[in-house]
């Protein structure tokens, strides 16, 4: 079956996902901008290479939202990006105006699709956006929790010496400062990484995780679309191939881990529905402290939000 996949926003981070997708051959790429000279050019750029890399689903850019009907999946990047000095918190209204706006259009044309927000404030912007779209809350998704369990993944392997892929790590909570980064449950090759690692290295790898994306805004000047770009396609890969996969997403509670009403990242299984169910675990007191004040600091944004 062939596959629709758009793509809001084609600058770094649209462009990235966009590029993720084609090398996986997901299925066809809109991408989709305010300016339409820059989508129409990245998507000319990234056709020339599909004879290179066996590329069997097309790519093309446009401004127009009726290019974008019947799409399956639909990835919300279109906003503001980080500059050095300032947090995803400083983008909340500008982004929640272009979110609310281009989630409604693009709902008008794929009204049975599952979306994919990436624009930051990230839980914030998804909770934006599942209001504006009308849909069941299962229906819209924030990346998160892929993205910050990768980078903890690569800071334990790169402590340990091991492949990230034999590492396993788990964060939840908000996709900013607050977020829980749960060592504890982290394993290598199966064994627990705080066997392997002291509690100071640790306490080291749980801020690095948190501040990862702060850490290359301050070294590139712009914010990180390498890694979003591949955590989106695997999320656009599982709902697409229906794969009940166990991921850590921002998805909207329901009482889960004492939260209800707000998006926020937990671990879930994501198929072709959107979420299956979220995966409830027994946490520490300590740790469910830290749920809680991340809960708060998600909904201080939403306030600030309705002022
Ligand atoms: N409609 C369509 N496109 C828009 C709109 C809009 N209303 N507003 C902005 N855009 C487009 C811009 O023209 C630009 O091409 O969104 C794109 C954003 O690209 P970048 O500035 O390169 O930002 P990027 O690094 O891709 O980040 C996008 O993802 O990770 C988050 O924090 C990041 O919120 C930011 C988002």
């Amino acid at each position: 079956m062939r596959s629709k996949i758009s793509i809001i926003g084609a600058g770094n981070v649209g462009a990235s996902v966009a590029q993720c997708c084609l090398l996986k051959n997901l299925g066809t790429v809109v991408m989709l901008d305010a300016v339409e000279n820059v989508a129409k050019g990245k998507a000319l750029d990234m056709s020339h290479a599909a004879a290179l890399h066996d590329q069997l689903f097309s790519v093309s850019g446009t401004s127009d939202y009726a290019d974008t009907s019947g799409s399956e999946v639909v990835i919300i990047t279109a906003g503001r990006a980080r500059k050095p000095g300032m947090s995803r918190n400083d983008l909340l209204k500008i982004n929640a105006a272009i979110v609310d706006d281009v989630t409604r259009k693009v709902v008008k044309h794929s009204p049975d699709a599952i979306l994919i927000v990436i624009t930051n404030p990230l839980d914030a912007m998804s909770q934006v956006a599942w209001k504006a779209s009308g849909l069941d809350h299962r229906r819209v998704i924030g990346l998160s929790g892929l993205l910050d369990s990768s980078r903890l993944r690569y800071y334990i392997a790169e402590a340990t010496g091991a492949g990230p892929h034999t590492v396993t790590g788990l964060t939840m909570g908000e996709h900013g400062d607050s977020m829980a980064v749960l060592t504890r449950l982290a394993t290598v090759g199966g064994v627990p990484a705080t066997k392997l690692l002291s509690a100071e290295k640790l306490a080291e790898i749980r801020y690095r995780t948190a501040h990862g994306g702060g850490e290359v805004v301050d070294l590139m000047g712009c914010s990180a679309y390498y890694a979003p770009g591949i955590a989106a396609t695997a999320m656009a890969e599982a709902i697409l191939s229906d794969s009940h996969t166990t991921y850590p997403c921002s998805v909207y509670m329901t009482g889960q881990y004492g939260v209800d009403g707000i998006y926020m990242c937990v671990p879930i299984r994501l198929g072709a529905c959107g979420v299956e169910d979220i995966i409830e675990l027994e946490l520490t007191d300590n740790e469910k402290n830290q749920i809680a004040e991340t809960a708060r600091h998600i909904r201080g944004l939403l306030k600030e939000l309705e002022e």
